[in-house]
């Protein structure tokens, strides 16, 4: 695709600049050690949302990549006291993203746009985003929820939360089948029709094999 190598050039652009690029890695760093390497909401998918985000900017000439990059890598880190706190976690993780941010001397506007498309990723509270990174961050943290991910995460989370089989499968009703009417983007609407459609199939394949089907 045409558009692919200025995306690049456009993301790469953030890591040449010596600051920013030790400030973004310094931050990883600590989004690392903080959320550390649970595949259902730790770092590796902090990864997976940052290939996904990047993916669905192709489409978008005036993404600024510092806003997004940001905003990816910080959206989930309030979860780790979301149950201590008792306190949504992205409404946590736009306080903690703000804190951060601060120390490290970012403008008032990016702070203001990376904590808005925190705000807005959340499933639960449906703030709905002001940018277009708010717009890119929702549609790529809930596309991980769907497709093969999307079933890994579900049932790992289920063994923590010691979820039965029945519940986890409610699960897929109550809220993972709602998710792709949710996206904002066209490349995600397009994603998530297929990861939705190999969900379906998995879930019917799955209660088959339950009541001993062939
Ligand atoms: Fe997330």
């Amino acid at each position: 695709m045409m558009r692919e190598p200025e995306v690049r050039k456009a993301a790469d652009s953030i890591n040449d600049d010596a600051n920013h690029g030790k400030t973004i890695s310094e931050i990883e760093h600590m989004v690392m050690d903080t959320l550390g390497y649970d595949p259902v909401h730790g770092f590796p998918h902090i990864e997976r949302v940052m290939k996904l985000a990047f993916k669905l900017a192709e489409d978008f000439r005036e993404v600024n990549f510092l806003v997004l990059k940001l905003a990816v890598l910080l959206h989930d880190i309030g979860r780790v006291e979301e149950e201590t706190l008792h306190k949504h976690h992205a409404l946590l993780s736009a306080e903690m993203a703000k804190n951060i941010l601060a120390q490290y001397g970012f403008t008032e506007n990016i702070i203001n746009n990376v904590t808005d498309a925190i705000l807005a990723h959340s499933y639960t509270l449906r703030y709905e985003p002001k940018t277009i990174e708010g717009r890119i961050l929702s549609d790529a943290d809930k596309l991980d929820a769907l497709g093969a991910v999307g079933i890994m995460r579900v049932f790992m989370e289920s063994a923590y939360r010691r979820r039965t089989l029945e519940e986890t499968i409610s699960h897929f009703y109550e809220k993972l089948f709602k998710l792709k009417d949710l996206m904002w983007t066209e490349k995600a609407k397009k994603m998530a029709e297929k990861r939705h459609r190999y969900m379906i199939e998995f879930l019917d394949r799955l209660e088959k094999e339950i009541e001993a089907e062939e």
